[in-house]
């Protein structure tokens, strides 16, 4: 199977959107339905100053792109994006700012841990927030979650990218891997974002990301 990356639009958004969701509720095992109430959040993330989106798009036979998404509600297989194509990865995330929620919640987080104030603006300030970053499981342990974050982050303006990951015992799943491959590091740990009992880590890294190719 042939993977190659494309810059995701806005004004695209018709035709990436609802396969993107579909990556995103199958990679992270939510129930279905999670998209619809996603579909808003995510649409109001493209407005947002210094958006970007990349994603991962597998060239199959027409047939194999029009059976997959018939039947991708029962057997979880990615979404046609075209007359024969996949969308099987989604990265996005924007500009940080104190506006947002999410940055407030991280304010809050690490203040509540002790922060100085002067580090925690230092913290919040001038950064990437990656969003969102989904491999469908189908194709997931080629290397194509590096490659769209590679992609994602390549000549970004600030000068370090942030992150949400939910926590996970031993740091033991893909997510974490490769976070930590790429030398992301903690900034909070065992936070819960208000309205989720979850507990979630921030990690975060300078940018640019070292050079680093596809997969083979
Ligand atoms: C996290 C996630 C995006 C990572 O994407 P991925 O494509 O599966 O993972 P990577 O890009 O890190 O791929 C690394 C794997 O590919 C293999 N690989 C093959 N070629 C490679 C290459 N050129 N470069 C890097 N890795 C390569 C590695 O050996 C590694 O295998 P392993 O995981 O079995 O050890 C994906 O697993 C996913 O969507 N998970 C569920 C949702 C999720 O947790 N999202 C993040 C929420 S914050």
């Amino acid at each position: 199977m042939t993977i190659r990356l494309v810059e995701l639009t806005g004004q695209d958004a018709r035709v990436w959107l609802e396969p993107a969701l579909d990556v995103y509720v199958t990679a992270m095992n939510y129930p279905r339905g999670t998209e619809v109430h996603r579909a808003a959040l995510w649409r109001e993330h493209i407005g947002r100053p210094g958006w970007r989106a990349v994603g991962a798009i597998a060239a199959v036979s027409a047939t194999q792109a029009r059976a997959p998404h018939v039947a991708s509600r029962r057997l979880s297989r990615p979404v046609a994006i075209g007359d024969d194509e996949l969308l099987v990865g989604i990265a996005y995330g924007y500009r940080g700012d104190r506006d947002q929620w999410w940055n407030q919640q991280l304010r809050t987080g690490l203040r509540q841990a002790g922060t100085p104030r002067r580090v925690v603006d230092e913290i919040t300030s001038d950064y990437f927030e990656l969003t969102e970053l989904h491999v469908h499981p189908s194709v997931q342990g080629r290397g194509i979650g590096q490659w769209l974050l590679g992609r994602l982050l390549a000549e970004r303006p600030e000068s370090k990218v942030l992150l949400s990951t939910p926590e996970i015992p031993a740091e033991d799943n893909r997510a974490w891997a490769l976070y930590r491959r790429l030398g992301f590091s903690d900034v909070l740990r065992h936070f819960t974002f208000t309205g989720d009992p979850r507990p979630f880590a921030f990690l975060g890294r300078p940018l640019p990301l070292p050079d680093r190719p596809g997969p083979a």
